[in-house]
């Protein structure tokens, strides 16, 4: 264990009543926070009480978008234990981010570590009602006041905690969903998809405005250069099962590498089921939602876990997956990832890390 100061808070904040219906609108009590420059390096590294950061008007990450981040879940067991699930592989994601924006890389033992100690600081805020967790976020960025455009010489990082429920309004159910044509998420062939980037995100904002005035829950992206093979449903990776073939998307440039994706894909390959990685086309899978080839379809990701797509739409057409139902292999994906999140079943590969007691 790395030891860094913590400093606790005089002012502990209410706990939220009932998280299971939100996401994200509460943060805990305490932050882990480390600062970078070329002399020191990362250093500082302390936890301290939640608050507000200070950044110059000129920072990096204010003009040109300098951040990224990452986000995996902690989850309380039946023995109100806390274990969090794949940290690390997220810390590598995060430093694959980082090498992508030219920013430093953290050290992912102390980053682990301070992962586990803050869990363990703020554990009153992992909540334990069904389908809940506690989201812990990992954030950098360049803080160095910068009017021309480089890499910023000085970063923080941050750790915050944040206990969620259900990432949809409408909880677990299926979800309608837009494919565009006029907008793209990340760019192919050399853009940055591949980071968890700040700059995916504003880039994704009107296509997810444009779809929810439309009534539609997310956005199904489509690849940058066709406009034609199917990359991701709003911040989730995408699969669909057609004619009995499950597929996903091949990782390429303009795709996140999910952790979700990787455990989805772990427990299919263990189950028999072969999921291949090629390009899926749109047409392809309308043609299928047309005839009833299009079995199942859905996303995967930290923050939904596995949720079913009930209806996508495209250039005016609308095809129902299912008839609008969770799907059998949605559901059995869904009770698999949740029964080793939530220390239901055993853990044959070693994803969850215990969350220190004392
Ligand atoms: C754009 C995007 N794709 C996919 C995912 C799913 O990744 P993971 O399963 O690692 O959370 C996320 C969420 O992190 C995301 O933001």
């Amino acid at each position: 264990m790395h030891a860094f100061p913590v400093r606790l808070t005089e002012s502990p904040k209410p706990l939220p009543k009932d998280v299971s219906k939100s996401f994200g609108d509460a943060y805990g009590d305490h932050m882990f926070l480390m600062d970078y420059d070329r002399e020191r390096g990362w250093h500082d590294a302390r936890i301290e009480p939640f608050r507000n950061i200070s950044l110059h008007p000129s920072a990096a990450v204010v003009q040109y978008a300098q951040t990224i981040f990452d986000g995996s879940k902690g989850y309380r067991r039946a023995d109100g234990g806390i274990h969090l699930f794949r940290p690390q592989v997220h810390v590598e994601r995060l430093n694959r981010s980082a090498a992508r924006l030219c920013m430093p890389p953290v050290d992912p033992d102390l980053v682990l570590d301070a992962m586990l100690r803050l869990t363990r600081i703020d554990s009153r805020w992992v909540p334990s009602e069904p389908g809940t967790a506690i989201y812990v976020r990992q954030t950098m960025i360049g803080t160095e006041g910068l009017m021309v455009v480089r890499p910023s010489n000085t970063y923080t990082f941050m750790i915050f905690l944040s206990p969620v429920g259900s990432y949809y309004a409408q909880g677990a159910g299926p979800v309608r969903i837009l494919a565009t044509e006029a907008r793209v998420r990340a760019a192919a062939n050399g853009g940055i998809g591949t980071a968890k980037a700040g700059a995916n995100y504003a880039a994704s904002l009107l296509a997810g405005v444009e779809a929810h005035a439309g009534g539609f829950s997310q956005v199904l992206w489509l690849d940058s250069i066709h406009r034609r093979y199917l990359e991701e449903v709003g911040t989730m990776n995408i699969f669909v099962k057609i004619g009995g073939e499950v597929v996903t998307p091949p990782l390429g440039d303009s795709i996140l590498p999910g952790v979700t994706r990787d455990s989805a894909l772990t427990l299919m390959r263990e189950w028999g089921l072969a999921p291949s990685e090629r390009p899926i086309d749109i047409e392809e899978v309308m043609a299928a939602g047309r005839d009833g080839r299009l079995e199942e379809m859905w996303g995967v990701g930290t923050a939904a876990v596995v949720s079913p797509v009930g209806e996508l739409t495209y250039r005016g057409e609308s095809v129902a997956i299912n008839g609008g139902r969770t799907g059998p292999l949605v559901q059995r994906l869904y009770d698999a990832v949740t029964a080793l999140q939530y220390g239901k079943a055993p853990d044959p590969y070693g994803w969850r890390v215990d969350v220190p007691t004392e």
